[in-house]
């Protein structure tokens, strides 16, 4: 690019980031139908992690669709934007060494991908929260199931938009099935071993 000019060989790198906070940078990538309980999970997880002094920053819907995202909607193209977004900021905290958890439907592989190639796979977790779509609509925390059957919310993931269930996720949790501290559980069993040093 012109007149951008490289300083990275003046910067702190990664590794005297991660030597600082004595930890490994991570990207745990929830995905999920609306309701499906990422942000429950996530949040239950930050706090877990945080309470072993492992510092974390959680992305979703509240702190970035209203923030840096909020100019998106929900067709095709706009999701794209939404994750290549979430992913290059990702990308910075991860590069800071942090453990950092996005919650997002992010409802299909390609989009998953390219998250997962911005970031480096190699730091990337998938990690599917596969609560069935009855008790997603069920639960219908923000009563827009409701609206997307009567037709007032277009596209709605689930309803009237499509989900590609992801094919290797690293872990894949029901929340119907599991409680909040089960699936921190077997969170903390994958995403420990990964950001000790
Ligand atoms: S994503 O598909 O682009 O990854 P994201 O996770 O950011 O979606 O936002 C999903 C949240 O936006 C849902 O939980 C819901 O509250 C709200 N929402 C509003 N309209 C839609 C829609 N058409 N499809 C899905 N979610 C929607």
């Amino acid at each position: 690019m012109e007149h951008i000019y490289p300083i990275f060989d003046k910067m702190l790198s990664r590794s005297d980031k991660e030597a600082l906070l004595g930890q490994r940078g991570l990207m745990v990538w929830f995905t999920g139908l609306s309701g499906s309980g990422k942000s429950t999970v996530a949040i239950a997880l930050e706090r877990e992690l945080h309470s072993r002094g492992i510092l974390c920053r959680i992305l979703d819907g509240d702190n970035v669709r209203s923030g840096i995202n909020n100019n998106l909607g929900f067709s095709a193209e706009d999701r794209v934007e939404n994750i290549r977004r979430i992913a290059e900021v990702s990308r910075l905290f991860v590069d800071t060494g942090i453990v950092t958890i996005a919650a997002f439907i992010s409802p299909s592989n390609a989009l998953r991908e390219m998250a997962a190639s911005i970031i480096g796979k190699d730091d990337f977790v998938e990690i599917y929260v596969d609560t069935p779509l009855a008790v997603c609509e069920e639960r219908d925390v923000k009563g827009l199931y409701k609206k997307a059957r009567a037709g007032e919310v277009k596209n709605f993931t689930g309803i009237s938009a499509p989900f590609e269930a992801p094919e290797h996720p690293a872990l894949r949790l029901d929340t119907s099935k599991l409680t909040v501290q089960q699936s921190v559980g077997k969170l903390l069993e994958l995403i420990l071993p990964m950001i000790k040093k």
